[in-house]
């Protein structure tokens, strides 16, 4: 059975804009402010996301041996647009930049063209080994003969799932050659709607080994989902109608996508470049995976496997101009997520973020996310193949440097910009920079102007552009 595509379904709009101008000047309130008028925010809610969303008592209930939480930051993507609707999308991650990029990414593609996406039905894939079979291909045809009565089985616990319309649905069976000799592997195919699904596959596969390997007279060993959801796919698409708008660092806007494309060419001819390509295409994934309570390292496991399904790893995204010359970016791979289910109920933040996201379905959910991933590796490569990533990679990094050595607000971002400047993002920099600034304030206060620290005060000593080092 193949993986079909459904045609994008045009989502239900929610009369709301995610382009938000400035939303990146606002403070830390302001932000939460804005948000109201996307999702009414509580003030508990509100409180929620500025100080605590999971608490040490629950982190107590959700591991063994925890000893408290552990805090990353979180942020909202801003301007996506994907089939028609619009959406805010969290990212909880520490790499800067990541968040202002897929942000700005989602802003040209949606001013400058449109971006849509499909997904396949929600179908993991629970594996079932079975050893010391006599016949295999007996056994083989054993399995599929009986393949009703099983599926039957698979579906009798009272799993929501199945009132809801999944269970599963298919048991294909293939004989594996291995370094132990021939295998029988039932591969159980499952719906699982809007669950991500991994308990409930693998409750299913442990109910049905036993019985298979005594339909086969032989042995089982693992009885487990498969991260590599190869059934469970989304594909997201964007055109630009005009490359204009990615003039860049003295670029024109077609020379840049030509660059552009030629360095997804990289990527697609050179595993050590595809990796890092990915990479960047994860960076939009991650984020929003661990702000929904989805488990990153299923999704991150399926992706790379997909991403070698060929036999050698390639990029997961591509680019290429149409026969109009149009800019098109595409990304395809497996999705194994869910709104309902996991922690999706115990975790606070998680709860919050999931009705801020605002989708209907896990599929829904699943091409938001696969979206940003393709919008955060449109803009790193539109970056690579322009201006570089070390000058914005640089001045966020500086702007963290100068706020771990005590600068705060404005300063910490003239210091930040000092900095980069330079091309000095150094700890004992920055505290020489907050000296400097917190003199020169000091002397631009009159009451100030005779103390010997002012009169030996020289603004241009301590900003010395030509000083790298
Ligand atoms: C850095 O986190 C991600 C990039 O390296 C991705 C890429 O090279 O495409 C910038």
């Amino acid at each position: 059975m193949k993986a079909v595509f459904k045609f994008g379904k045009k989502f239900d709009h929610n009369g709301k804009s995610s382009r938000i101008p400035g939303f990146y000047k606002l403070d830390l309130s302001q932000r939460l402010d804005k948000l109201n008028d996307w999702y009414k925010l509580t003030r508990n809610e509100k409180w929620m996301l500025k100080k605590e969303t999971l608490t040490p008592e629950l982190a107590d209930m959700m591991i063994e041996n925890a000893i408290g939480v552990f805090g990353i930051p979180l942020g909202i993507a801003v301007n996506l647009r994907l089939n028609n609707k619009d959406y805010l999308v969290p990212m909880a991650i520490e790499e800067s930049s990541v968040v202002a990029a897929a942000s700005n990414a989602a802003r040209l593609i949606r001013e400058n063209g449109i971006m849509v996406g499909q997904a396949t039905e929600p179908i993991m894939i629970s594996q079932i080994q079975i050893v010391d079979v006599e016949d295999p291909e007996t056994a083989r045809q054993k399995i599929l003969d009986n393949k009703e009565r099983l599926l039957s089985v698979a579906n009798q616990n009272d799993f929501t799932i199945v009132r809801l319309g999944g269970g599963a649905r298919n048991i294909e069976v293939e004989i594996l050659e291995t370094i132990s000799g021939p295998m029988i592997i039932a591969n159980l195919l499952v719906d699982c709607r809007d669950a991500m699904g991994a308990n409930i596959v693998n409750t299913m596969a442990e109910n049905l080994g036993p019985i298979i390997a005594d339909l086969v007279d032989g042995n089982v060993i693992c009885q487990i989902v498969s991260n590599l959801s190869d059934r469970r796919l989304v594909k997201i698409k964007f055109t630009l109608d005009n490359v204009d708008c990615l003039a860049r660092a003295g670029y024109s806007g077609k020379d840049a996508a030509e660059r552009l494309v030629k360095a997804y060419h990289f990527a697609d001819a050179d595993p050590h470049r595809a990796a890092t390509h990915n990479k960047g295409v994860m960076n939009g994934i991650d984020g929003v995976l661990i702000a929904t309570g989805n488990d990153w390292r299923a999704v991150e496991a399926g992706v790379h496997a997909y991403a070698a399904r060929d036999g050698r790893y390639k990029p997961v995204t591509k680019y290429y101009f149409d026969e109009e010359g149009k800019l098109n970016g595409e990304i395809e791979i497996p999705m194994a997520i869910g709104i309902v289910g996991g922690i999706t109920k115990i975790h606070p933040g998680v709860k919050i973020l999931l009705k801020m996201i605002n989708v209907e379905t896990a599929s829904e959910i699943a091409q938001v996310i696969a979206a940003a991933g393709l919008v955060q590796n449109f803009a790193a490569i539109w970056t690579l193949a322009t201006e570089g990533i070390q000058k914005g990679h640089m001045t966020l990094h500086a702007k963290n440097v100068a706020v771990f050595a005590g600068a705060i607000g404005e300063m910490a971002i003239k210091i930040a910009n000092q900095m980069a400047h330079e091309g000095r993002v150094r700890f004992d920099r920055a505290k020489e920079l907050i000296k400097h600034f917190m003199i020169k304030e000091r002397c631009e206060d009159p009451k100030h102007k005779d103390d010997q620290e002012c009169k030996d005060y020289n603004p241009f000593k301590l900003l010395d552009n030509n000083n790298k080092n």
